[in-house]
């Protein structure tokens, strides 16, 4: 395919969607390279995963009161490396117009929830307060609205009888895993289409 795509990852914690992502692409499936992880955290196991792979990983200083300087270095880093593709993967800081403006169309969200059902934080607590019987997640394009963006792809779950918050976050997260890579696939096909 030759598709060469540079992705490049934010990041906050345990980074297994991230993970998820490199094990496709060292297995051939995902024709891609992640050519930078950056993190708000510099204690995120995501840095140490990233350096196990030899990614180039980056913590950088955020601080709430002036969220655009983490975005401005975060960016030029992105920039640097040449990434056609921004990954938020167990990013937990919301984006300012600043960045999402800079990287307009090409910043990738998951949420775990089939959104529109359940925005913002706590989506499998939500669910099971609903009593929905199906769940799942979400990969949308990131806009100025949160979790609001165009829908690439979705999977869904069953919600069981006796789920708590963390067997229905395992079980969704079984299909984040591969809902991600497969967005990023879905991507690359609209992009060979033009
Ligand atoms: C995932 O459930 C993701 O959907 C949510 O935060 C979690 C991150 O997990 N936004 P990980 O860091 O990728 O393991």
């Amino acid at each position: 395919m030759g598709l060469n795509t540079k992705l490049g990852v934010l990041a906050s914690g345990r980074g297994s969607n991230f993970q998820a992502i490199q094990k496709e692409i060292e297995a051939g499936t995902l024709d891609a390279e992640i050519a930078v992880l950056i993190s708000d955290r510099a204690q995120a196991p995501a840095l140490e995963i990233a350096a196990a792979h030899g990614i180039d990983a980056h913590a950088l200083p955020y601080d709430k009161n002036n969220r655009e300087a983490f975005e401005r270095a975060a960016g030029d880093l992105l920039e640097q490396a040449g990434c056609e593709w921004i990954v938020l993967a167990g990013f937990m800081r919301i984006l300012t117009p600043y960045f999402i403006n800079r990287f307009a169309g090409r910043i990738l969200n998951i949420h775990p929830s089939l959104l529109p059902d359940f925005k913002g934080l706590h989506p499998q607590r939500q669910a099971l307060e609903a009593g929905v019987k199906t769940s799942g997640c979400t990969v949308h394009l990131v806009t100025q609205d949160l979790d609001a963006g165009p829908i690439i792809t979705q999977s869904e779950v069953p919600v069981l009888e006796n789920d708590t918050e963390e067997t229905l976050a395992a079980r969704i997260l079984v299909q984040e895993h591969r809902a991600y890579p497969e967005a990023i696939r879905i991507l690359q096909k609209k992009r060979e289409e033009g």
